[in-house]
């Protein structure tokens, strides 16, 4: 059991008014809020000893780097992954996805073919359009129900010697889904072909062990759990970030540099070029430790209470319909009332304190597979309460009556 109330206490955001009415926060999908401890590391950096990392032979320099270091190991074994090196600390999920999109672009051949689902987000299609264009390969969609679950037997189908990469979210952001991606990538690798997960929505409610899932590639971004943005992680398998080539060429990722020929760095630096968000990967790291000590089970077992909660009491309100309504799904509602516009509802709702995101949520195509122009979204974090719950099932009703 979670002690909702001494959990809240580390967030001193939620004691803030929106509006003149207390802050209901129901973003966290879109980002989560930063508890005190990641909020003190971040102080205590720029405090005590903000300094380049792997440059310089000072104290400040060395405690930095070590710190940086430190935090890779975190990840590292918050994720397990086998080494330290295949932990590539990037400024977020988008940023590692294009690291790998791009890389691939020297090991694709014209026709050959790369799987996405239909409820990727457009980080997770756009970079795979742009490697489409510049190899000539062909990008292929694995369909999904009305419930918003993928159709496995139409990925079944899809895969062939011609697959060379696959590419699904963990859990969708816009509905919620949790998708089957130990089968995804099981049957993946029986056609040889190369698998990326785009963990970003899953990393706040699961613990990702990338060994036992044997991914090739993982991504996902620190602020979705309780760290700071500007930074998230590649997790890369040894071999296949070998293979890569460097995504930018600048500082820090090289061996020698000379006007003839440039050598490159292994493994991390060969991907970090730069000076990276040094205070951004510490505080992940604290970020971790946080989250870790109260527990993923315990953050899951009680975020699905307040899914099936919200999803009962929503469903109260007459004409309310919900967009993702898989059996395996984690706390995201995302809705709409027949005939008013979302935004208009996430105005209201706004006034009245309650902060949910309306639109597409960068899903374009979930919303024309529905015919929708977007939808109201709101997603539990395990900081939040029945009690919210209940604030913004009145204020959906107060906006609906001033909408209709
Ligand atoms: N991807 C984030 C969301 O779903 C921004 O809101």
């Amino acid at each position: 059991m979670l002690d909702i109330q001494k959990i809240r206490a580390d967030f001193p955001i939620l004691e803030r008014t929106v509006n003149g009415k207390p802050l209901v926060y129901f973003d966290n999908a879109a980002t989560s809020q930063t508890p005190t401890v990641v909020i003190d590391t971040i102080v205590d950096y720029y405090t005590k000893y903000n300094a380049n990392i792997h440059r310089g032979v000072h104290t400040l320099s060395q405690e930095a780097t070590d710190a940086y270091e430190l935090a890779r190991k975190k990840v590292q074994s918050h994720f397990n992954a086998k080494h330290s090196h295949e932990i590539i600390l990037t400024s977020g999920t988008t940023h590692s996805i294009n690291i790998v999109a791009t890389g691939f672009s020297a090991l694709l051949e014209a026709g050959d073919e790369i799987i996405v689902s239909a409820m990727e987000h457009h980080s997770n299609i756009v970079p795979w359009q742009m490697l489409c264009e510049r190899t000539g390969a062909i990008l292929k969609v694995i369909p999904m129900n009305q419930d918003g679950e993928l159709l496995m037997d139409a990925y079944d189908a899809l895969l062939s010697s011609k697959t060379k990469l696959v590419f699904t979210n963990h859990i969708s952001n816009a509905l919620g889904t949790i998708n089957p991606i130990e089968e995804i990538i099981t049957k993946a690798h029986q056609h040889g072909a190369v698998v990326l997960i785009d963990g970003a929505q899953a990393c706040p409610h699961v613990k990702p062990d990338v060994q036992a899932l044997d991914v090739d590639f993982y991504v996902a971004s620190a602020h979705k759990l309780c760290g700071p943005t500007g930074v998230g992680l590649l997790y890369g398998k040894e071999e296949w970030l070998n293979k890569l080539p460097p995504y930018q060429g600048g500082g820090e990722m090289i061996d020698q540099v000379t006007f003839e020929k440039t050598t490159y760095a292994g493994l991390p630096h060969k991907f970090e070029a730069g000076t990276p968000n040094i205070c951004g990967g510490i505080a992940f790291g604290a970020a971790l430790d946080y989250m870790n000590a109260i527990g993923f089970d315990e953050i899951a077992a009680y975020e699905n209470e307040l899914l099936a909660y919200g999803t009962q009491k929503l469903l109260e309100i007459e004409g309310l319909k919900i967009y993702g309504t898989a059996k395996q799904k984690t706390s995201v509602i995302s809705f709409n009332i027949e005939n008013i516009h979302p935004y208009d509802i996430g105005s209201i709702v706004d006034k009245l304190g309650v902060a949910v995101r309306t639109g597409h949520h960068c899903a374009q195509p979930i919303m024309d597979f529905y015919n929708i122009p977007g939808t109201v979204r709101a997603s539990f974090a395990f900081y939040n309460t029945k009690e919210e719950i209940d604030i913004l099932v009145e204020a959906v009703k107060k906006a609906k009556m001033m909408l209709s």
